[in-house]
């Protein structure tokens, strides 16, 4: 197939791009090598074959010409992290929202009508939970009096009592608690508005925590693997906030890039409109033992856990990977605590 890849150059691009062209396919990359993510030279150093437009203002001509002859668009392209303040709302909205948004009105005048959309695991916030008394519940907004106290487990919303984490299904309800995750959960619905208007069909796959070779280095947008990995570099101990028993699902980027070429492959079986999919190793680790297994792999600083608690952090959030492995035939298959290890040596991309 002839695939359009967007944000070919990035870190999980680059890695879909090898997967794709690996399985046959013939990609066509575009990425706006922005400064943010490629440090201030990048574009003038740009390979030749990279189509180097930014979606935001890219003019109609210019992404009708590189959607001709294009069977599925695989559409990497995004400002990522968590945001650092309410100053990146524009940005997270241009980038992510008004990017994709231009992508799909293209897709629509030359009729393109496949579409695999990067989305991911913060469109679900604090993850799901179940209260002994009330059931499913969402948690309730963590209350800083308990972060102070060194309470970091969320409480029932209902009676404030304990609760215990259980796996998203891709059916959980939607709560983006952040710029980025408001502006990748309106990417998802952008594309749903698309698929009515076109027919169209489309697979968002909602990557959690994703890390690898060629994972941006320390930046303030920065994901908690290559911050503990630039740390050890540093020859200090990584710095655990809360107690470190906070969870998450930690997926290799090479496992991405493959449910990434199984969505392209198959998006044309599935159902008019966005279908998502959790891309998940199924595997939950604490954030102190992902610590600790970077740490040993290179000999370094055991972890400090600092009891620091960031007002935006979620505490639990667990995958289910089974509609992933039904739908896409998708199973990640690297298990994360060999990926960690080899993390702590793996290159990482500097700007
Ligand atoms: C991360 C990404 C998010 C992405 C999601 C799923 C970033 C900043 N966040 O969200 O964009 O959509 O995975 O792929 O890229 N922590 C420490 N020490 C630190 C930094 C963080 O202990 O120095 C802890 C945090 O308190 C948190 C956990 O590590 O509990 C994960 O933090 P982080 O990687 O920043 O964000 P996620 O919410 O997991």
């Amino acid at each position: 197939m002839r695939v359009l890849l967007t944000g070919a150059a990035g870190f999980i691009g680059s890695r879909i791009d090898l997967r794709l062209a690996e399985r046959g396919h013939e990609v066509v990359r575009l990425d706006a090598y922005l400064p943010m993510a490629h440090g201030p030279g990048a574009r003038d150093a740009a390979p030749a074959d990279v189509h180097l437009l930014d979606l935001r203002d890219a003019t109609e001509a210019q992404l009708d010409a590189v959607l001709g002859g294009i069977d599925v668009v695989c559409h990497q392209a995004a400002m990522v992290g968590n945001g650092v303040d309410a100053q990146d709302l524009p940005d997270y909205a241009a980038h992510n929202d008004l990017g994709t948004a231009r992508l799909l009105a293209a897709m629509a005048r030359v009729g393109v009508d496949r579409l695999v959309l990067a989305s991911s695991m913060v469109v679900y916030g604090d993850g799901r939970y179940d209260c002994p008394e009330h059931g499913d519940v969402p948690p309730a907004v963590r209350r800083e009096d308990d972060l102070a106290a060194g309470r970091f487990d969320p409480r029932c919303p209902v009676c404030g009592g304990d609760v215990t984490w259980r796996r998203v299904t891709e059916d959980a309800p939607i709560r983006p608690r952040t710029s980025y995750a408001a502006s990748k959960i309106a990417q998802e619905y952008f594309a749903d508005a698309w698929c009515t208007l076109q027919s169209g069909r489309a697979v968002a796959l909602r990557y959690h925590n994703v890390y690898g070779p060629g994972m941006p280095a320390d930046t303030p947008y920065s994901g908690v693997a290559a911050i503990f990995r630039s740390a050890l570099e540093r020859g200090e101990a990584p710095r655990v906030f809360e107690d470190g028993r906070q969870v998450r699902d930690f997926v290799h980027v090479d496992d991405v890039a493959l449910a990434n070429a199984l969505a392209v492959e198959t998006v044309a079986g599935h159902p008019v409109g966005v279908t998502p999919y959790n891309v998940a190793s199924g595997r939950p680790f604490t954030i102190g033992d992902m610590a600790r297994v970077l740490s040993r792999a290179v000999d370094g600083p055991e972890p400090v856990v600092t009891g620091d608690a960031r007002v935006f952090d979620v505490r639990h959030v667990l995958a289910s990977p089974d509609k992933a492995a039904e739908g896409l035939g998708f199973r990640a298959e690297i298990a994360p605590e060999d990926g960690i290890a080899r993390l702590a040596t793996d290159p990482l991309r500097r700007r």
